[in-house]
């Protein structure tokens, strides 16, 4: 994580300052850049919450204390007192995003861990595709992106959140699943921040962005509109908010998806990719060779589990 970024972060809850206190430093090199980065540390907000930064990357979830349970104990002397703090004051909100998030968090997870960067492709797009069809999306030039700030709401794999970084923008791509940390492994532009988040209580004050960007985030959440509402504010005045999303299809084949998703939805994530790996990806795989593409399983199997879910 780059110090810079604690100025911008903010408490999920209170949207309160936070003040960083750093564990472990690591040096990145971008290209001829060289820059000292927090691998661990912590974020405090004034009302007492914590957010460990671990692997490079902070994590501002309300729950992401209890995810780093081990971390913190280790760091911070009167721990326990202070979680038993956090837990009075905010039992409720805990519990439910520990609820609503749960699954999507295994989910998105084992898929973007599963994802080779630098080696597969996000659905058959490369990353100077997804960057070319990004211009085309939001309709504006390379030259008109630099030194602008763009918020990538549910940024998965991270790829396409570098990628546009090369247009000379600082880029923030925040993800409820743990992607983000391979995100930041495979980072190699130093203007690109990642963060662990819930896009529902975004780390943000409001206006804090030139672009606000979702593609494929927020059908995926519990409340489409909702989720919605909690980035649109996040825009400043005269900025640019641009979401992508899907609406559900009412033909044949997308009611014997949904028919499908009702069932497979009940298996653990684990039973539910070895179920797509057996019934879905060899058949799709035929299909790619027979009209002469090539795609390798880990692609087809990420394709195949975009359509059921
Ligand atoms: C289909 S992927 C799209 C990824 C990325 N936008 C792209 O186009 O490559 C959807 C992503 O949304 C993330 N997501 C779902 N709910 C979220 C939430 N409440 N907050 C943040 N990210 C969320 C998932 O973890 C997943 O990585």
């Amino acid at each position: 994580m780059k110090e810079t970024l604690v100025d911008l972060l903010r408490c999920p809850l209170t949207k309160e300052k936070l003040t960083l206190e750093v564990y472990e430093r690591e040096e990145r090199t971008y290209g001829n850049t060289t820059i000292s980065e927090i691998k661990s540390g912590l974020l405090t907000a004034p009302c007492g919450y914590l957010y460990p930064i671990v692997k490079g990357v902070p994590r501002l979830q309300v729950e992401s204390f209890l995810e780093h349970d081990n971390f913190l104990r280790t760091h911070i002397k009167d721990y326990e007192t202070l979680k038993k703090k956090i837990i009075s004051e905010y039992d409720y909100v805990i519990k439910l995003a520990i609820k609503k998030n749960k699954k999507t968090k295994q989910s998105f997870g084992m898929e973007w861990n599963m994802f080779r960067h630098g080696k597969d492709t996000t659905w058959d797009f490369t990353k100077d595709s997804r960057k070319q069809r990004f211009l085309m999306e939001i309709n504006v030039t390379e030259e008109s992106l630099k030194g602008k700030r763009l918020f990538d709401v549910g940024c998965g794999n991270g790829v396409l959140t570098s990628g546009i970084s090369e247009f000379g923008i600082e880029t923030f791509g925040l993800d409820v699943s743990n992607s983000v940390e391979q995100a930041y492994i495979h980072n190699t532009n130093p203007n690109v921040h990642y963060i662990q988040g819930d896009l529902q209580l975004p780390p943000f004050a409001s206006e804090t962005f030139d672009i606000v960007y979702s593609t494929g985030v927020i059908h995926h959440t519990n409340n489409t509109e909702l989720s919605f509402s909690c980035i649109s504010g996040l825009t400043k005045k005269g900025g640019l908010l641009y979401v992508w999303l899907y609406r559900p299809e009412k033909d044949f084949k997308h009611n014997a998806l949904n028919f499908t998703r009702a069932i497979t939805n009940k298996f653990p994530i684990k039973v539910q990719y070895w179920l797509f790996l057996i019934f879905l990806v060899p058949q799709g795989l035929l299909k790619m060779r027979m009209r002469g593409k090539k795609r390798n399983w880990r692609e087809q199997l990420i394709r195949d589990r975009k359509s059921v879910v």
